[in-house]
């Protein structure tokens, strides 16, 4: 295997991860952990839907409830593009790849393109959404973690190789990866637009399945603050995995189950990477998942994620060299 090559002019231009819409089974359980507890905005809602969004965001929404019957699943992730150029653009690059690729209505959005990635994932790619106030200095506004903006998500993908390279075709750049010791195999991907280390990551599993979405908070402090909040809520259980420092993208971290099993890491600390002599930053498997100062993470961090609607996970290739899933998580379990 290879490190995908950089695309340093893409076939058009995707901005930043934007947004994402989960199904819950109780909408008003939502709100309490989302607006309540976690601290989010609220643009928009009704007896079916809420509209969220983090307090430096000036866009409609960040992250979109739906309430629904079945199990809670993840609908879509959504990308920014810079101009309406860009996603007749994008059209045309999903249709030339064979991928499903279809105008659709989303409320609060301008024009709209449904697609699938190669992988499988539900994407929608828009160039504008409604504008709201952005609250980043209106204190009286902010509670809970006092979630900043969307920041990326993290897939589970049965071929981590093959969705690093799609998404490198259309100018995502390779940040940081995790390998199996002296290899260069890819086991996990970390690609950006935005010049941060990540809009997108992929991670080997039963997939394509959302394993996260990912909000900036401000201050460390914050982290601790709603994990007491959560505790005096009723959310104790809903703390998965830190308050820790992550080794890729030295972020440190919280991730939180909703109560539809969604999960949501809150994070700060990111760093900058843009500039075109900037490598990937390679990590042997065994230093990137070595334990810092934080517990480690449960089993279930590394195999439980949302399915997406209409899509059925597909068991991962890998069969066993030079490391097996198990193996990987078995020595990061520990
Ligand atoms: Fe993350």
């Amino acid at each position: 295997m290879t490190i995908p090559k950089p695309v340093y002019n893409p076939p058009f231009n995707v901005t930043r991860a934007s947004h994402c819409v989960l199904t819950v089974k109780d909408l008003s359980a939502s709100r309490s952990f989302y607006v309540d507890l976690i601290g989010f905005i609220v643009s928009d809602e009704d007896k079916s839907t809420i509209y969220l969004r983090g307090v430096a965001e000036a866009c409609h929404h960040s992250l979109v409830l739906k309430q629904a019957r079945g199990e809670p699943q993840a609908e879509r992730i959504g990308m920014r593009v810079f101009t309406e150029e860009d996603l007749d653009k994008a059209k045309a690059f999903f249709s030339n790849a064979g991928l499903p690729a279809k105008w659709v209505e989303a409320a609060h959005q301008g024009r709209t393109l449904a697609v699938r990635d190669a992988s499988g994932v539900p994407v929608e790619l828009c160039a504008t959404m409604e504008v709201k106030p952005r609250l980043v200095v209106a204190f009286g506004e902010h509670h809970g973690a006092v979630p900043q903006r969307l920041d990326h998500f993290q897939l589970l993908v049965p071929d981590v190789q093959k969705a690093c390279e799609f998404w490198m075709s259309m100018g995502f750049r390779l940040s940081e990866y995790i390998s199996p010791d002296g290899t260069d195999e890819l086991l996990f991907a970390f690609l950006q637009r935005k010049g941060n280390p990540h809009d997108i990551v992929f991670a080997p599993g039963a997939g394509p399945r959302l394993h996260h979405a990912a909000f900036s908070i401000p201050e460390s402090y914050h982290f601790f603050y709603v994990c007491d909040l959560a505790a005096e809520m009723g959310f104790a259980d809903n703390v998965e995995f830190g308050p820790g420092r992550h080794g890729p993208g030295h972020a440190l971290f919280v991730y939180l189950r909703d109560p539809d099993g969604h999960r949501i890491e809150l994070f700060n600390t990111h760093y900058q990477v843009m500039d075109i002599e900037n490598e990937p930053m390679r990590w042997d498997a065994s230093v990137a998942m070595k334990r810092r100062w934080q517990l480690p993470a449960r089993r279930q961090w590394f195999v439980e994620a949302s399915r997406f609607v209409d899509v059925e996970p597909r068991e991962g290739a890998r069969k066993g060299e030079p490391m097996s899933l198990e193996k990987f998580i078995a020595s990061a379990t520990r």
